[in-house]
């Protein structure tokens, strides 16, 4: 599916912000190791999280999805089974990563897939860390397919992240939850700590020290935890498309409500606000241990900025989006070790300089960033500008958010992936004023 943009338009209006992502995949794998009666609300009804309730539903699990973002989640009469084909997690590194995590920790023979992006991504940053726990895997050289075979992983394992990821934490934990081992993660830098919280709201005995400047995370093996409904908050990583596109657009005042506000994920408020951006916070409040607000987007002049060290774990999946920012306001923006963006759904370095070099914006690459030269004005093209998405959602949907302020037509291809995370992204867009064409 390519999309096309409707030349010089705004965002104006109030919306409810989806699901987030990250937090639908963790609950349901949470809620189904309890395997009790537990209702789920305000859940994010994208590919990616399917996927992993699929192939849940693959293992025993009884995962049903109702209408209005629910998900009931029951009982299973038989508990966790060997699944009879692999599990196809799609597009979802986070899916594949944490369920790797938990049937590790289960001991339960399972093969894995995915589709042609997934099964070029590295998952030795898993790999390693569960085979030193003693997980028997056997990989396309760190790549799918990747079979897990019947193991007992040992207690008391501890790992100190080399790299700064919550999908590389939420695995480990996820495996000493499931083992019930006791497990210690050595955070050097702060990442999204939704598993964390989520334990923690569910009753386990998790604890979050501080170090050296590095957190110890410690999950106690044995966790009794206890079934209650869950609230999925917004996620902030699709409300900045539209944050992002209100304030490039300069439109008049965007509402946004009901989104995630976990200090680990809003390093992106705090880069617009840096940038100049008018972003104000109202009816802060709390949902299932997570912190959750309504933002109002204002007109603002946005200027460059530097963007590097432990900022870029907090914004790694708005970085794309961002860039879009940078290419609109006054002045130069940096962006540095974020060499992340390689092993991404795509190379979003590469995909990201492609798209700009289309549009004509300057900007100059490094191996771990860019330097985006940008100017506020409406972008004057000679005529209309195809841009490869690279099959990656927020490649796509960020360049679908800078046609709002070209004066030509902007055609993504290949956009069929907005799916895996936002797909309401053509409701919302076009309910605040803004058509996107098929
Ligand atoms: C995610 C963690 C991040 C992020 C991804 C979702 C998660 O990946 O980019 O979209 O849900 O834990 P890494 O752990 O690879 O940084």
């Amino acid at each position: 599916m390519n999309l096309t943009s409707t030349p010089e338009s705004s965002l104006t209006g109030s919306v409810s912000c989806p699901g987030d992502k990250s937090i639908s995949q963790r609950v349901l794998m949470i809620s189904s190791l309890i395997n009790e009666p537990i209702k789920i609300k305000g859940f994010l009804d994208g590919e990616d999280p399917l996927s992993t309730m699929h192939a849940l539903n693959q293992m025993g699990a009884e995962i049903e999805i109702h209408p209005k973002n629910v998900i009931q989640v029951k009982k299973s009469p038989t508990g966790f089974v060997e699944p009879i084909d692999p599990l196809d997690l799609g597009n979802s590194g986070t899916g594949l990563r944490l369920m790797l995590g938990m049937i590790a920790g289960l001991g339960i023979k399972t093969m894995f897939k995915g589709d042609r992006s997934l099964s070029q991504r590295p998952m030795n940053r898993v790999l390693n860390p569960l085979s030193a726990m003693g997980a028997d895997i056997t990989s396309d050289n760190g790549m799918l397919p990747i079979a897990l075979n019947k193991s007992v992983l040992d207690d008391d394992f501890v790992y100190e992240l080399p790299v700064a990821s919550a999908q590389v934490k939420s695995c480990i934990l996820l495996a000493g939850l499931a083992a019930e081992k006791t497990v210690t993660i050595i955070e050097p830098i702060q990442t999204r700590d939704h598993t964390e919280r989520m334990l923690k709201n569910f009753g386990a005995n998790i604890t979050i020290a501080q170090k050296d400047s590095k957190n110890i995370i410690c999950l106690a093996g044995k966790a009794s935890l206890k079934a209650m409904d869950y609230q999925v908050v917004g996620d902030i990583s699709s409300a900045a498309f539209l944050i992002v596109g209100a304030l490039i657009s300069q439109s008049e005042e965007l509402e946004i409500c009901g989104v995630g506000m976990n200090p680990s994920r809003i390093g992106i408020l705090s880069v617009l606000r840096d940038m100049g951006a008018r972003i104000e916070i109202k009816n802060a409040r709390e949902e299932s241990g997570e912190p959750i607000a309504d933002l109002i987007v204002l007109p603002s002049k946005l200027s460059g900025v530097i963007l590097d060290g432990s900022i870029i774990p907090n914004i790694i999946d708005e970085i794309p989006i961002l860039s879009i920012a940078a290419a609109f306001a006054e002045g130069e923006t940096i962006i540095r070790d974020a060499a992340e963006l390689r092993v991404k759904e795509s190379d979003r370095l590469k995909a990201i300089s492609d798209g700009l070099l289309n549009l004509g914006i300057s900007h100059i690459n490094f191996d771990d960033g860019i330097k985006i030269k940008g100017n506020p004005r409406l972008l004057d093209l000679p005529g209309p500008v195809q841009i490869d998405s690279y099959d990656d959602h927020r490649i796509a949907m960020s360049f679908l958010i800078a046609g709002l302020n070209c004066n030509q037509p902007i055609t993504v291809l290949e956009c069929d992936n907005i799916f895996t995370s936002f797909p309401t992204f053509l409701e919302l867009t076009a309910s605040l004023g803004y058509e996107i064409k098929k």
